[in-house]
């Protein structure tokens, strides 16, 4: 399968100070599931935003489909166009995705940018509300939906636009059980039916369950190793040094037991 996203040499600092990606290098086949995977501040969502263009690296390139994405290529009108058009991003806080007055209209939002006429915007929404099953939220306020609501809608508002990429910041965190079922049983969806999907986590027992293909960050904001799900979490030795898994003590009765430990795998006894 073909490239669709290739980073080489990535160097990102804020304010040219604050170091949050050094020398990052690898390539997202189409229609392949990859995550990002390191601790906190490691450098997740930094690349994510790299990978978006919505900043641009102090060094490297980036290419989609072989060509470069730079602020001075997206603003060629088509082929820019169709960059945004193609590649969609889910923040990891729904707050800042939504500003719309209405459900329906954040939905209606994107295909207008896209330049399509109301009535196929129009259908649009309809069909992703109802795919979604969120249509009794059409009409709703923004303000007036729970976290979860707010999470389905930012996910509507980037369907309706149907790119193929998909590019989600941690799909798991801030909601409850059921909403994080429901998104990540439509992301193993969304990849099936041919979509490229690329999400960030520190959670082990998503990469065991998504069996992406997944880049380690470490906390110099390089990466340590890229593989396969199975590659990853049979590295005991590499999870350790990153910080993703420790050593655990504790006692059952009066003997002492150890073992490395995160929040799902590894946790033998
Ligand atoms: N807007 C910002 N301004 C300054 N520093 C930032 C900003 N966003 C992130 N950083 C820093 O960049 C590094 C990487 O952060 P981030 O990409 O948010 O990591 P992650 O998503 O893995 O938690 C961290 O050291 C963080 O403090
Ligand atoms: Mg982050």
């Amino acid at each position: 399968m073909e490239d669709i996203i290739t980073l080489k040499n990535i160097d990102y600092s804020y304010y040219g100070k604050i170091p949050a990606l050094k020398d990052i290098n690898f390539s997202v086949k189409k229609g392949e599931m990859f995550s990002i995977i390191g601790l906190n501040g490691s450098g997740k969502t930094t690349l994510l935003h790299i990978i978006n263009a919505l900043i641009f690296p102090d060094a490297g390139d980036i290419l989609f489909e072989g060509n470069a994405v730079t602020e001075k290529s997206l603003k060629e009108k088509s082929p820019g166009m169709q960059f945004r058009q193609r590649v969609g991003y889910i923040f990891q806080n729904s707050d800042i995705q939504l500003f719309c007055p209405t459900v329906f209209d954040e939905l209606l939002f994107g295909p207008l940018q896209l330049n399509l006429p109301l009535e196929t915007a129009q259908e649009r929404a309809e069909q992703t509300l109802s795919y979604l099953g969120i249509g009794y939220l059409k009409d709703r306020p923004v303000y007036m939906l729970s976290g979860g609501e707010k999470k389905r809608v930012a996910i509507a508002s980037v369907l309706t636009m149907n790119p193929d990429v998909l590019l989600v910041d941690e799909p798991l965190s801030n909601l409850d059980p059921k909403t994080q079922t429901f998104f990540i049983e439509l992301l193993l969806e969304l990849n099936q039916a041919g979509k490229t999907i690329i999400f960030t986590t520190h959670q082990l027992d998503l990469i065991d369950h998504m069996q992406p293909r997944v880049a380690v960050l470490t906390d110099e904001h390089t990466i340590r190793k890229t593989g396969t799900a199975s590659e990853i979490l049979s590295d005991e030795e590499l999870l350790i040094s990153v910080n993703l898994i420790h050593e655990h003590a504790h006692k059952h009765g009066n003997e002492e037991h150890k073992h490395y430990h995160s929040h799902y795998v590894f946790h033998k006894h």
